[in-house]
């Protein structure tokens, strides 16, 4: 049997299910390589966010960060269950437009907005721009000025604690890119900026400390380190929140290698963190916003390939080449990401041999999985691996001019498509032909 059956569904033809439809079939319908969403998983993870929030009486806001993948069908999906989405760039935004996505739950984040995407977020009068630097708030009161506009801002904070899976580090965070400095008094000087400006309505504060976090202590240090830091402002210039927003970064299972607590177990470690210091600061309560993105599109996602060739480099190892790679998850080769896979025509057969699974990319470090315990596989079999829902295909590129894959939704055992597979017209439809003599 391959390594991981604890995070799939198999029917009752033995084949991999995902949302009630049998992977062959997507395959046979939309062929490979294809990327697969199971929309209840993503139905699921919300409610269990929201469901934590109303637990704890807190007001909340569960929202998505879209750089997790983003289309406009996602956006839609993400609004029928009331969440919000925290968008990072003009992109983003135009596709959230495009889905009709109320701009009031809509958040931008970015540390080198535009003129042009600062404008967009003031004519969309988006619910929220998260100030990230001076720059910025320069940039934003001109266009409000000229405008004549108002706008909600935040400010994004770096609480000097990051975390990565398994430890969290009390003196990061403060070289970051990101943010204004809570140590040095760059916040503090943001926060009067933008009190003295009446067109900013200053909502609240934000950090992010990290992705891919297994460990609960470094989000109960950061939230009670940004209520630490409302305390004072409520205390010396009687500002009140309304909001602090501690991010995302709740770490999913990848492999077996990997074992979480639940995203949301995150969430209700930190409210609780959050509400108890506010008790003992006796200040009001603010609403609690959230942004995950991994935690939300990871698990429900899986990337379904064609087994193609295959090299025996004896006493070494054997190669399993499938028809995508680094072209639709760069994660892979881009930080060692490790995912699991499962044979999609036959989860259940016993394990024969472990291969590395290469990707069809011209590059030596276009391999997919480094070490997968797989039943004997031949070519034209399905390989699917799992988790591949976040960062995979919102990282996708046309290398070597491949094309894109399709994105497909299922639920209930119906699909649709979401995105359509690029084609060969699509790579050059912004080439120009060559002019200069
Ligand atoms: C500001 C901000 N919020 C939320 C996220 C989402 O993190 P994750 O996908 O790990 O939940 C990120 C990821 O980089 C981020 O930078």
């Amino acid at each position: 049997m391959s390594s991981d059956m604890s995070q799939i569904q198999i029917n009752q033809a033995g084949h991999l299910a995902i949302g009630g439809a049998d992977a062959l079939d997507l395959v046979k319908k939309y062929q490979t390589p294809l990327v697969v969403y199971d929309v209840k998983a993503i139905r699921d993870q919300i409610h269990h966010f929201q469901k934590v929030f109303q637990d704890n009486g807190v007001d909340y806001a569960v929202s998505y960060a879209s750089k997790a993948f983003a289309c406009i069908a996602m956006f839609q999906l993400i609004n029928q269950e009331d969440a919000h989405i925290d968008v990072v760039s003009g992109g983003e935004l135009y596709t959230a437009i495009q889905a009709g996505f109320p701009m009031d739950h809509v958040s931008f984040h970015g540390n080198d907005k535009s003129v042009e995407e600062l404008e967009m977020a003031v004519d969309h009068q988006i619910g929220v721009i998260i100030l990230d630097n001076f720059h910025e708030i320069d940039l934003l009161k001109q266009i409000l000025d000229e405008k004549d506009a108002h706008i909600n801002v935040m400010l994004r904070v770096t609480p000097g604690i990051s975390a990565h899976t398994h430890e969290y580090d009390q003196t990061g965070q403060v070289d970051s890119k990101f943010g204004f400095d809570l140590q040095s008094g760059q916040a503090r000087k943001a926060l009067n900026l933008v009190l003295a400006d009446p067109r900013m309505t200053m909502l609240g504060i934000h950090a992010h400390i990290g992705s891919q976090i297994f460990e609960v202590k470094g989000f109960e240090m950061a939230a009670t380190k940004l209520i630490d830091t409302l305390g004072d402002w409520h205390k010396d210039i009687g500002y009140t929140a309304k909001v602090v927003n501690v991010g995302g970064g709740f770490g999913i299972r990848y492999t077996e290698e990997d074992d979480p607590i639940a995203p949301e177990m995150f969430v209700d470690a930190i409210v609780k963190a959050i509400k108890k210091r506010v008790g003992e600061l006796d200040m009001p309560m603010p609403a609690v916003w959230i942004e995950p993105g991994r935690s939300i599109a990871g698990p429900a996602g899986y990337n379904l390939y064609t087994v193609g060739s295959r090299k025996d480099v004896p006493g070494i190892r054997s190669y399993v080449t499938v028809d995508g790679g680094m072209g639709d998850n760069i994660r892979p080769a881009l930080y060692q990401a490790k995912y699991d896979a499962v044979l999609a025509n036959d989860p259940k057969a016993p394990v024969k041999e472990t291969v590395r699974v290469a990707g069809k990319y011209c590059e030596s470090g276009d391999i997919l999985i480094q070490k997968q315990p797989l039943p004997a596989t031949k070519p034209g079999d399905v390989l699917a691996m799992l988790a591949t829902g976040a960062y995979g295909y919102a990282m996708a590129s046309n290398y070597n001019r491949n094309p894109r894959p399709a994105v497909v939704f299922v639920e209930n055992g119906k699909d649709q498509l979401a995105i359509k597979r690029e084609s060969y017209e699509d790579l050059i439809h912004l080439d120009e032909p060559f002019t200069l003599k």
